[in-house]
């Protein structure tokens, strides 16, 4: 049955342009991913009738996955499938690739496709109490592939699924909520999805969500990107969550992970604790590969507090080159500031040799594009993929550059301030510095965030030293004049964790 679906797959792809494909959020899952998210399911407790949905079905790859795993599996049990596509090209396909499967099967299935948008066509009223809400129907399997389409605020799905929407909308995590709702009680989900969700504030409503009217079971990682939907070329780092409708917080998550989609023989697995995968305020979602990155996680959160709670913040640096070309300058003159670019963060300090840029100048016309010359961190924003750190940071010192009372920074810089705008005294400045600076802090960061770009609000929240023991290190480090990693990573041992190693 899978061979049929897969070859009518293949057969639609060769006559569908990509291009067409992409603007519909129409990507395919592979035989094999089908094959390994299938048996992600506990179908074993199930009575003998089971009804299972597939919403996005495509050519119903997915679907008749779950089919044949069962009707070869549990010879006993019979299956009702629903189906939502829209996509009239698609339909045929998806009729044909279900036909086969009954002309096959006979009595031990039956089917619905719902040629409907599966947003509009259902209400979405999660807090009147699921369990009253009964008017729409709730399946024991949801299985999908969801679109992945960037809409609007205003576009009618996004309005009719407010609740989980905070920042900018994707369909990919209202069919999400949409599947915990259609699920019965201790039903399960299987959803491949972008990663983006685990953290950052956009994703916020839909964490809540779905943490509170569902727990994860497993969570399974692609270490190497691109490869899962290799001939699509989708570029967000994909996962795939297997989620149980239950209040009931289990002990561990199974994580899984494999380099890429083709190579499911040899999966790495490990059980962290749910507490570890889900945590901090916003109910983050980290994603541990090993015993390494459990320590990691546990070792931060023994902090309670932020770096707001210490007054201070991580803000995005101001000038936006390309737009402020009136007042950028090529060379420093009278009413001109240094501009400071991530090419001048290096070894832990702040220079402003020059950067390679065409203008590492700025006038002081516009008070908005320029701030005080004072005690400040510098982060990159941006990072390649290959470099070995995700937090990149140096030391910014105003005693470096006396003669300007203010300075420019280009928005690729993050920096930290205090957030009343007043000056950071020295040893807070080196303390924040060295937690950054820290292999912990780096393997922090990357665990909470696949992309490589340093987000503030995520950042901000991140669990942090309280005050006094941040100046503490940063004194430590001020007496040692050594800003390696080694050193940073040695004085936080010894400070914030009272151990030497
Ligand atoms: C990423 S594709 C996945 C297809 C298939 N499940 C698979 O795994 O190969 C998502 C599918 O959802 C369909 N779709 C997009 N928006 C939809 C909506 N609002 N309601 C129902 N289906 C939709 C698209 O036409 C597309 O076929």
């Amino acid at each position: 049955m899978l061979e049929y679906t897969e070859k009518k797959t293949l057969e639609y792809l060769n006559g569908m342009p990509k291009s067409m494909r992409k603007n519909k959020g129409q990507f395919f899952t592979s035989v094999k991913t089908a094959k390994f998210m299938v048996e992600m399911f506990n179908i074993s407790h199930c009575n003998n009738k089971i009804s299972v949905l597939d919403p996005g079905a495509g050519t119903g790859i997915l679907s008749v996955a779950f089919i044949e795993y069962v009707s070869q599996n549990f010879l006993n049990v019979t299956i009702s499938l629903t189906c939502y596509e829209t996509d009239l090209t698609v339909l045929p396909v998806l009729k044909d690739n279900l036909l086969y499967v009954k002309h096959i099967l006979g009595d031990r299935f039956e089917y619905n496709i719902l040629e409907c948008d599966y947003i509009l066509s259902q209400r979405f009223e999660p807090e009147v109490g699921e369990l009253r809400f009964e008017s729409e129907k709730k399946y024991d399997f949801i299985i999908s592939n969801p679109p992945y389409l960037k809409i609007m605020r205003n576009d009618p799905a996004a309005k009719a699924m407010d609740k989980v929407v905070h920042g900018a909308p994707n369909l990919y995590f209202l069919f999400t909520s949409m599947s915990l709702f259609n699920l019965k009680q201790h039903g399960e989900m299987v959803y491949i999805i972008p990663r983006s969700w685990t953290s950052g504030a956009y994703f916020k409503s839909f964490r809540q969500y779905l943490l509170s009217e569902g727990k994860i079971k497993h969570i399974h990682l692609f270490t190497s990107r691109n490869k899962v939907f290799d001939a699509e070329q989708v570029l967000q780092e994909i996962i795939i969550i297997k989620i149980e409708k239950t209040q009931t917080k289990p002990e561990f998550v199974k994580i899984s992970s494999t380099d890429g989609s083709n190579d499911f023989d040899n999966v790495r697995s490990l059980n962290a604790p749910y507490d570890v995968v889900v945590s901090g305020g916003d109910s983050y979602v980290y994603l541990p590969i090993d015993e390494k990155d459990i320590k990691t996680i546990q070792k931060i959160n023994i902090y309670h507090s932020t770096l707001t709670d210490s007054g201070l913040k991580m803000k995005t640096g101001i000038v936006v080159d390309f737009r402020q070309e009136k007042e950028l300058r090529k060379s420093p003159g009278e009413h001109i500031l240094p501009l400071f670019y991530s090419q001048h963060i290096r070894n832990g300090r702040v220079n402003h040799y020059p950067s390679g840029k065409e203008y590492d100048w700025i006038a002081d016309s516009k008070s908005g594009l320029i701030q005080k010359n004072k005690n400040y961190v510098f982060i990159k924003r941006f990072t390649a993929k290959e470099e070995p750190r995700r937090l990149q940071c140096g030391v910014f010192s105003p005693g470096d550059f006396l003669e300007y009372e203010y300075i420019g920074t280009q928005n690729k810089i993050n920096f930290i301030d205090k957030t009343d705008g007043s000056e950071m005294d020295s040893m807070t400045t080196y303390g924040v510095y060295a937690l950054l600076n820290s292999t912990l802090f780096d393997s922090y960061y990357r665990i909470l965030n696949g992309s490589t770009q340093v987000n503030s609000t995520e950042v901000n929240n991140m669990p942090f030293p309280p005050a006094s023991i941040i100046k503490i290190i940063g004194e430590k480090v001020l007496v040692s004049d050594d800003l390696s990693t080694d050193n940073c990573d040695r004085i936080i041992a010894e400070v914030a964790y009272g151990t030497c190693d």
